[in-house]
């Protein structure tokens, strides 16, 4: 398959492109560099040294959207309710999609992905030129990941409000295999998009904070919420489709944080202390 990895730099997008071309996939990543304004824990080498490691190479892209709306003769998007900007652009993404499965037959898959915890694959691990990137700034990094690195630098893990946001977890090696299973298992044309939950399990963040301490014995500090988001939440989401499809979930009990705190203990030095907390305020 022929398959384009837009953001084929990024956290996930990079080792997705690996594997894909480990699958025999020809791969084209498309990256404007963006993110590399913002510093990663782990060196990490120019795109082209990544890929001159790793030897020519192309990807694929699948694009995501949702489905279970209510019953009705005509279907519609169920509504969403984006928080911030990001989460807007999401939505806006599910109008796009609806829109060209339906005038133009492409066929699209959305998939509705939850927090991506870890950093390395199979892949990235073959050598330290293909390592992959590492957030842990208030405002890109995302909360397990930073908890585990909070705790390898002896800094107090940064709760944000009470803690009580539920939300859905996933760790990088499942999402690369969803969206490979994605990639196998498309819609057919004329089909509307097909929307899957990209998830493991679901967390409270103040559980996920206990659980980092009693493993590394950091101290957990509860600080105002920089986000416009509910204090406590339910979060019922289920993944039988992804899980139908032979999904072998890694769990967080399954011991592989261990394998992201290695990574930010080892990378601990590259630390600026001053990209830890958030500063970014989404309440004004
Ligand atoms: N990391 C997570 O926990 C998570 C969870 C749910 C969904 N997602 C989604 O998965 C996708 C990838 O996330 P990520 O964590 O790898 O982020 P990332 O920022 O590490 O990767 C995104 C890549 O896209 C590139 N990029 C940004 N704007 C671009 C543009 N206009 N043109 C070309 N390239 C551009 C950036 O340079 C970066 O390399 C995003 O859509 C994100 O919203 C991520």
């Amino acid at each position: 398959m022929r398959v384009l990895v837009t953001g084929g730099d990024g956290f996930i997008g990079w080792p997705t492109a690996l594997r894909l071309s480990r699958r025999g996939h020809d791969v084209l990543i498309i990256d404007n560099y963006f993110r590399r304004r913002v510093i990663s824990l782990t060196p990490i080498e120019t795109l082209n040294d990544r890929i001159r490691c790793w030897h020519e190479g192309y990807v694929e892209v699948c694009i995501p959207l949702d489905g279970d709306g209510p019953p009705a003769r005509l279907e519609i998007l169920h509504p969403t309710s984006p928080g911030s900007v990001y989460h807007a652009t999401k939505v806006l993404d599910q109008t796009l999609f609806a829109f060209y499965a339906k005038n133009y037959g492409l066929r699209i898959t959305d998939l509705h992905q939850g927090v991506v915890w870890g950093t390395q694959t199979e892949e990235t691990r073959e050598d330290d030129r293909l390592i992959n990137r590492f957030d842990y700034d208030g405002e890109f990094g995302t909360v397990l990941n930073r908890f585990l690195m909070q705790a390898a630098v002896g800094h107090p893990l940064t709760v944000h409000g009470t803690g009580g946001q539920t939300r859905a977890f996933i760790n990088l090696n499942d999402s690369i295999a969803c969206l490979e299973l994605a990639l196998a298992h498309p819609p057919q044309a004329g089909e509307r998009v097909k929307i899957m939950n990209q998830m493991t399990e679901v967390h409270r963040v103040r559980d996920l904070a206990e659980l980092v301490a009693r493993l590394t014995g950091a101290e957990v500090s509860f600080v105002d919420n920089p986000r416009r988001e509910a204090a406590e939440n339910e979060l019922s989401v289920t993944n039988t489709a992804l899980r139908g499809l032979g999904l072998k979930p890694t769990l967080l009990a399954d011991g592989l944080l261990s394998e992201t705190y290695d990574i930010a203990q080892r990378f601990r030095h590259r630390a600026e202390a001053d990209k830890i907390s958030a500063t970014v305020r989404w309440t004004r």
